[in-house]
Parts: C-alpha cells; sequence; structure tokens
C-alpha cells in the first residue's frame, strides 16, 4: 500500500516562484511609492477578512497573499512613510526587506559554530568600532533596545550583587540593592527592574536640569542618602537620547560618580549613541564608551529591518557568567579554561537558545553600505530637525517647548490670549485631528508637567518639503480648530 507523506514544501516549485516574484514586485512597488502609497485604518470588510475561525482546508498561498495585500497592508505600511516622525520609529529599506528574506531561507537557529558564529561576531566588532567602545569589551546582539537595556541591568545586578545571584537570587539579599538614573529614562528600564526581581521602588527616578541631562549633585546626595540608610546603590544609568527629547547626560560626569561609588555605569543609547557618526552632535554621545554596558538597538535610527538591538559589555566574563545555563556554570571555576570563543557565543550572552540569525541583516547591510552612507543618514536627520526648528521659529503660531539637542524637536501650536490649560487643549485637538488625517506624522509628550507636540526624525526617506508640508498643516489646524 502506497503511503502519500507530506511536506510544506510546494508541489510545484514553479508556481510558488511565480507567485514570490509578484510579492517581491509588490513590495518593491509599494517601498518605492512609500510616499504617497494610501494609507487607511482597518475598515469593517478588512477585520470581517482578517478575524474568521481557522478553516480546516486552509485557504492557500495565493488566496493568503491577497488578504495581506488587500486586507493588511494598507494598514500597516506607516512608518515606511517619509512623513513619519511618531515615537523613534523605524523604517527599515529595501535591501533591508531582501536580506530578511535569506534569513527566513536559511532558516538557521544558532549563531555559533556555523558562518553565522561569525557574522555575529564581526557585527558586534563593527558595532564597537562604529561606537568607539573599547576593543575588549564584548557584546550580543538582541531583540532590539528593551532586551539590550535588560540585558544589561541583568549583568549589573549580577556583576555588583554582595552575593552569589546565580545561585541564590534575589531571595538571597540582605541589603536593598538600589539604581540610579533621571526622570526622563525610558520605562523599559523600569520594566527590566521589575522583572529582575528588584522591585520598581528600588529605581531611582532623578530630576533633571533645563536641558533634560540628569542633575549630577541629586545623584550624589541619594546615593549618599541611600547608603546612610543601608541599602546599597549598585548601578547608575545614563541616557544618550532621551524618548522625550533626544537629550543626553553627563556620562563623564556619570562615570566619576560611578567610581567612586563603586556603581556600574549603563547607558540607554537606544537610538541616540548613533550621534556618533554624525561631524556635528557626536559630541554629545562622548564618553558612552566609558560606560560597562551599552544599550543600542539598530531598528530605529541605523534603519534596519525590526528586530534587532545590540547590548554591549566592557566585562566579557560578567556577561558570559550572567547568561550561561547554571548547569555549564562550573566552567566558571576554572575560568582558563574559558576560550575566547566561549566568551563571545551569544547562546551564553542572551535569554534566547535558538537565534534566528539576527546577525545576518545587520552583517550585509553594514557590509553593503558602509560607514560613510550611515554617517551622511545620520547627519541628514540631524540637519532636517535643525530645518524644523528653523521653520518653527519663523512661523509665529508655533513655538519650541524643549531644548533640542539632536534629532526630535518639541513644540506647540500658540495664539495670543489663550491661557496654558487652553493652549494644551487645542494642541491635543491638533494632534486628535493629526492623528486622523495624517497618521504617525508627529506624536505628543509631556515634559515637566507641559504637554506638547513631538517631531523624531530617523527616517532616511524625509525630504525638506515633508518638513515644510508639516509646518502648513499645523498652521491650518491651528487656525481651524482654535
Ligand atoms: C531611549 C529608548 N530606550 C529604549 C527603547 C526601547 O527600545 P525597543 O523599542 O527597541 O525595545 C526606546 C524605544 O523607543 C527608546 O527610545
Amino acid at each position: 500500500m502506497s503511503r502519500k507523506e507530506e511536506t510544506l514544501d510546494p508541489e510545484n516549485w514553479n508556481e510558488l516562484r511565480s507567485l514570490g516574484h509578484k510579492m517581491l514586485d509588490d513590495m518593491m512597488d509599494t517601498l518605492e511609492n512609500s510616499g504617497t502609497f494610501p494609507f487607511r485604518f482597518p475598515s469593517k470588510e478588512d477585520l470581517e477578512n482578517l478575524l474568521i475561525p481557522l478553516s480546516e482546508k486552509g485557504d492557500g498561498e495565493e488566496e493568503t497573499y491577497q488578504i495581506f495585500k488587500n486586507h493588511i497592508l494598507p494598514s500597516t505600511f506607516v512608518q515606511t512613510r517619509p512623513k513619519f516622525w511618531a515615537l523613534v520609529a523605524g523604517t527599515g529599506s529595501a535591501y533591508g526587506m531582501l536580506t530578511e528574506m535569506l534569513t527566513s531561507g536559511t532558516n538557521l537557529g544558532i549563531e555559533t559554530t556555523l558562518a553565522s558564529y561569525y557574522t555575529h561576531k564581526q557585527v558586534i566588532e563593527w558595532i564597537k568600532d562604529l561606537l568607539e567602545y573599547p576593543e575588549g569589551a564584548g557584546g550580543v546582539l538582541v531583540s532590539g533596545g528593551s532586551e539590550a537595556n535588560f540585558t544589561g541591568l541583568a549583568v549589573a545586578r549580577n556583576a555588583k550583587a554582595r552575593q552569589d545571584m546565580k545561585v541564590k537570587g534575589v531571595q538571597g539579599i540582605s541589603e536593598k540593592m538600589t539604581l540610579y538614573g533621571s526622570e526622563e529614562m525610558h520605562h523599559c528600564l523600569e520594566r527590566s527592574v521589575e522583572i529582575l526581581g528588584l522591585g520598581n521602588e528600588a529605581l531611582r527616578w532623578l530630576p533633571t536640569d533645563d536641558e533634560c541631562k540628569i542633575k549630577i549633585n541629586s545623584l550624589r546626595k541619594t546615593v549618599k542618602e541611600d547608603r546612610d540608610k543601608g541599602v546599597h546603590p549598585f548601578c547608575v544609568i545614563g541616557n544618550a537620547g532621551t524618548v522625550n527629547s533626544g537629550a543626553f547626560d553627563d556620562f563623564k560626569a556619570l562615570r566619576k560618580v560611578a567610581d567612586k561609588e563603586d556603581m556600574w555605569l549603563h547607558v540607554d543609547g537606544a537610538f541616540g549613541s548613533w550621534v556618533k557618526l554624525s561631524s556635528t552632535h557626536k559630541h554629545l554621545a562622548e564618553g558612552i564608551e566609558f560606560a560597562d554596558s551599552l544599550a543600542v538597538d539598530l531598528h530605529k535610527w541605523m534603519y534596519m529591518p525590526y528586530g534587532i538591538g545590540c547590548a554591549l559589555v566592557r566585562d566579557k566574563l560578567a556577561h558570559y557568567s550572567t547568561f550561561v545555563y547554571g548547569h555549564e556554570a562550573a566552567y566558571l571555576k576554572s575560568t582558563k579554561e574559558l576560550s575566547a570563543d566561549t566568551l563571545t557565543n551569544p547562546h551564553s550572552l542572551a535569554l534566547p537558545l535558538s537565534r534566528n540569525f539576527t546577525s545576518l541583516k545587520a552583517y550585509m547591510l553594514l557590509r553593503a553600505y558602509g560607514k560613510n552612507k550611515y554617517r551622511r543618514l545620520i547627519q541628514q536627520n540631524l540637519d532636517q530637525i535643525n530645518y524644523l526648528v528653523e521653520l518653527i521659529v519663523k512661523t509665529p503660531c508655533l513655538e519650541v517647548m524643549a531644548p533640542v539637542a539632536s534629532n526630535i524637536v518639541c513644540f506647540r501650536y500658540t495664539r495670543d490670549g489663550l491661557s496654558e490649560g487652553e493652549l494644551e487643549e487645542l494642541n491635543h485637538k491638533i494632534m486628535g485631528r493629526i492623528r486622523m488625517s495624517d497618521f504617525g506624522i508627529i506624536s505628543d509628550t509631556t515634559i515637566k508637567g507641559r504637554y506638547m507636540l513631538r517631531a523624531c526624525c530617523v527616517n532616511h526617506r524625509s525630504r525638506r518639503e515633508d518638513f515644510d508640508y508639516l509646518v502648513e498643516r499645523l498652521k491650518e489646524l491651528g487656525k481651524e480648530l482654535s
């Protein structure tokens, strides 16, 4: 009796190949026309097509692709637009998309032993070189800024704890361990602190100065007060590019305090670290190389497809000791046996066991475009934000609301005779309308209790006329709504 065995490979390779060519052409066309491709929120018809019980038989590859094209793509193709400056929104690239296809094609789950080990290792070397982080440091590619920060804080906790964290965990802590950062820290740091079992009470949110930088005196004072109370200050967090306003702390001053107090210095440079590639703003990130750990991502200001960040750690052994499997930690007793390759094996430096060959896209994109292209793109975004600031300053009904350090400007619509409360209400209304008509062009935030609109440029597709459009649109909406 003949037995028909199943596979997910196509029965007819040529049919799937031609569907693949169509998918590629459609996505290339969409990306080529990213400025004019129409956007809509999911319609009733979209939802009727999407929210269905899973069929027994399956809809087939072609029909399912049509569902993507007609009911998913129109309301998800947004961050790729030239006029998207909300949040810190990665834009991806056409070549990046193709590298993702190769990653899935190999479907490799390991970045050790094979060529993937070397691409990972090389990407870490390139990132250290671009950011001028010490040659001897190690690092690992992770899913993004949140995981990079988590990784840095996990190593900090284990390295600075006064008992063996690997064995005892937080259950063995006799003195409460505390961390310090500015009130402008990203909330993913708070989440990391919670998941690491330290409790968010342990995280001290310290005040900032007029430039939104952490006040060093307040840091010194709070650490001293905590010590007097018998707690154990173990880590200070610096910000290289705050999410609200793109501010940078003084890393040299933070390093001094950290040294004096025997604390770990972790820097969240998720997107801001990349000002190191500019000629005009490089100085802002001076000193990030002194951090014990540095979190960056590559899917925002390095324009790579989503799902890639990097945690750099100066002390390779501390990093390895934190993530190596408990049962393998026996090696740590005889560190002489640890080869350089062991300490750079990404499977021992982050949470996942299976890895999705994350390094391939970074390797190919960095190698294809080289340092100069990235330098020019970063500089272009900084110049574009400067251009937007000039437009705002020239426009009487708009005003800048926070110091502009790098690639973010916070501003609002203004009108004589309106109180602070009325201005806030008007800007809320403007934001509400923008969300409906120009989704994602800008977002909003609150700094030191004041509500403001916000544009952050990490977009390689933006052109100066796109910023002219934004200002005209704000003038129009402000006039209509006030
Ligand atoms: C300063 C900063 N840190 C951390 C994060 C979190 O990074 P991710 O979204 O890649 O997890 C962000 C996200 O925008 C950020 O701006």
